[in-house]
């Protein structure tokens, strides 16, 4: 027996510059046709069934970049929330954001944060985007409000290794099955640290404007021949009672 479905995807949408470098033409024109591959593959994760999603979508390293790029990743993030909204709705989306979001523009939080409010029953699917996200930060900020609770008598040091994931941003997803990243880099770039330690990692080659549906297929078919062992043996997790 091999893997079952993926439950969570995450995806590290990496390569927009180069897609645009290749064509000759400014790097935003390759974040604007990445966007088009983050419609292309949402609506598609929620077809296959897949439960949860999270796309990387901008780091906290990724503040960094020329003041100009981070203002049309910041526009292009905007349109993408005024447009989408009604289609996420449609589809049973529920959208939830990881992230320090205080630091991105005013006006884009409150379009997430509305977006997040009149999504939340949804229940086909749960897109996470991860803006202003960081894998450091999230566990950095965890242990800050551990430290907190504890000082204030809220929680035991001896329940912190039960209840550290109770800390992450949205406690509620759970571990990445399967993670993907597009661009051939073969890094996780401070993506989701605690939730990738038994992830199944996926490489391609493609850049993410040219991620399309069927490659994601491809990559959940690889994971399900893939024998996840989680520190076992392999007869333990496959082979009940033939040791
Ligand atoms: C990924 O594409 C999108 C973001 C990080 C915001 P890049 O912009 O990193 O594209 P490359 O890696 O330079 O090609
Ligand atoms: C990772 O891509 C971040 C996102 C996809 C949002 P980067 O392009 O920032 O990663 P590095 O710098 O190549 O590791
Ligand atoms: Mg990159």
């Amino acid at each position: 027996m091999d893997n079952g479905f993926p439950v969570h995807i995450g995806i590290i949408m990496d390569g927009n510059g180069r897609w645009a470098k290749r064509r000759g033409l400014p790097r935003v024109f390759g974040h604007k046709e990445g966007v088009k591959a983050v419609r292309r593959i949402v609506a598609h994760a929620a077809e296959r069934g897949i439960k949860y999603l999270s796309l990387f979508a901008f780091s906290t390293e990724n503040w960094n970049r020329p003041e100009e790029e981070v203002s049309a990743l910041m526009r292009l993030l905007n349109d993408y929330l005024q447009k989408e909204i009604n289609t996420i709705i449609e589809k049973g989306i529920s959208l939830k954001v990881s992230g320090r979001i205080s630091m991105l523009p005013k006006a884009t939080q409150k379009k997430l944060m509305d977006a997040v409010e009149i999504s939340r029953d949804n229940k086909r699917m749960t897109l996470n985007l991860c803006l202003s996200y960081g894998g450091r930060a999230e566990i950095i900020d965890a242990a800050a409000q551990i430290a907190k609770d504890v000082k204030n008598g809220i929680l035991n040091i001896e329940d912190i290794e039960s209840k550290f994931s109770d800390y992450l941003y949205n406690p509620d997803i759970p571990n990445i099955d399967l993670l993907i990243r597009t661009s051939g880099e073969q890094r996780i770039s401070n993506f989701m640290l605690y939730r990738v330690a038994y992830s199944e990692l996926y490489f391609t080659q493609t850049l993410w404007p040219g991620f399309y549906e069927d490659e994601f297929d491809l990559a959940i078919d690889e994971y399900m021949t893939r024998r996840r062992r989680f520190g076992k043996t392999d007869e333990q997790i496959y082979d009940k009672g033939q040791i």
